[in-house]
């Protein structure tokens, strides 16, 4: 694949100087939905599918882009003096805020490039391919330019350019996930601190299944900003009464001890989900790494329960979804993950059930919803990376 995109790169940006490439992937999270803003903990990992960028420094400031995903658009031209969102500017918007979040810190390019991309993440599937992108043109200044940042800045950069960029006020989860992502571990993250661990996902005779809905409502990053600051509220509300600096700092009981202080019922619903996911994702890691998969498993259907109920991100598809695997025998837990309102759902099936997992939800759901789920039984890999 490598080859075959630096052949195309040459046949569009010509093949004189250094060529170099570039690996970012996407991220699945196994549960701790919706804390990442919260101050709660997450337990992403790091797919192996993601998005490559084959790139080079120019002597002028001039920004080329080109991405095999959208062949019909071109080259989309622009420069370093021209750091500013915009709709023409598509899906270069992704990169380009993250050269403005490099100059906001400090980092002045000092030339323009020429970039090709590829994705092999499924587009609006809710597995980050924006934050793929983020942190992989963030790998890419850092190799080309020299400049002195570690992974985790890359990530936060990353968050910050989606933020303040491109308009979604995410937390910094898939952005991590997809910076320091490790082969066969996923990573606990305390969002707080940022304190982090790797654990081992050793599941011996099981699979992380997920399914890739195709459907993506509208709406979604709104519906998303709400949702935080309902959370933003909910906290103000409970500071009056109890001493905290985020919902993570809360654990089951306390929060029903003060939740009266919370003035809405709405609110209430989103704060306990909050509290409640961050103590599951606690309580998950700890069933993991003591070789207990049938809690993790039910942990994840009560994260789903929550997500659905009292966060309300689910959808119609994905609640079918995730009720055909809790039905299909060799399941040993099923949610939906992701920032909601479609996307995918991540299971873990049991290695003889796969097959029969994949058949009997992929036609059952084809018969209720109209069009089909897509498959991936998911290899966990490395974060982003210089290829060559
Ligand atoms: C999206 C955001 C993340 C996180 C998840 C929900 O993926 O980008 O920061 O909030 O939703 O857990």
């Amino acid at each position: 694949m490598r080859e075959q995109l630096i052949a195309q790169f040459k046949e569009i940006f010509g093949d004189e100087g250094e060529i170099r490439t570039y690996f970012a992937p996407g991220r699945v999270n196994l549960i701790g939905e919706h804390t990442d803003y919260n101050g709660g903990h997450v337990f992403p990992c790091a797919l192996t599918i993601g998005t490559y960028a084959i790139a080079r420094k120019r002597e002028d400031n001039k920004l080329r882009f080109y991405s095999v995903n959208f062949e019909t658009l071109g080259v989309i031209e622009s420069t370093l003096d021209d750091l500013t969102p915009s709709q023409q500017a598509g899906w270069t918007n992704y990169p380009k805020g993250v050269m403005w979040a490099f100059e906001g810190r400090g980092y002045k390019l000092p030339t323009g490039l020429d970039m090709l991309i590829y994705g092999n993440i499924p587009n609006g599937s809710g597995l980050s391919s924006s934050a793929s992108l983020e942190v992989l043109t963030g790998v890419v200044l850092k190799d080309m330019f020299g400049f002195d940042v570690s992974m985790v800045d890359i990530a936060l950069i990353g968050q910050y350019s989606e933020n303040n960029f491109n308009g979604c006020n995410c937390g910094i989860m898939d952005q991590f996930a997809s910076a320091m992502g490790k082969k066969d571990h996923a990573i606990f993250l305390d969002t707080n601190t940022l304190k982090y661990e790797y654990a081992p996902v050793v599941l011996k005779d099981a699979k992380i299944v997920i399914i890739n809905s195709k459907v993506k409502h509208s709406l979604v990053d709104s519906a998303y900003n709400d949702r935080r600051n309902e959370c933003e509220t909910a906290l103000k509300e409970l500071q009056k009464v109890v001493n905290i600096q985020t919902l993570g700092d809360l654990t089951e009981e306390e929060f029903e001890a003060h939740k009266d202080a919370i003035q809405d019922p709405v609110r209430v619903k989103r704060a306990k989900h909050a509290v409640y996911e961050n103590q599951r994702a606690i309580k998950a890691v700890k069933a993991l790494k003591e070789n207990d998969v049938e809690t993790f498993g039910k942990l994840m259907n009560a994260s789903h329960v929550s997500l659905r109920d009292d966060y309300e991100v689910s959808c119609e598809e994905i609640d079918i979804l995730v009720d055909l695997a809790w039905e299909t025998e060799g399941v040993i837990g099923s949610r939906i993950t992701g920032g909601g309102f479609g996307g995918c759902t991540v299971s873990i099936v049991k290695n003889d059930a796969v097959d029969h997992f994949i058949s009997t939800i992929g036609s059952t759901y084809k018969e209720k919803v109209g069009h089909e789920a897509e498959f991936y039984v998911v290899d966990i890999g490395d974060g982003a990376r210089v290829l060559a």
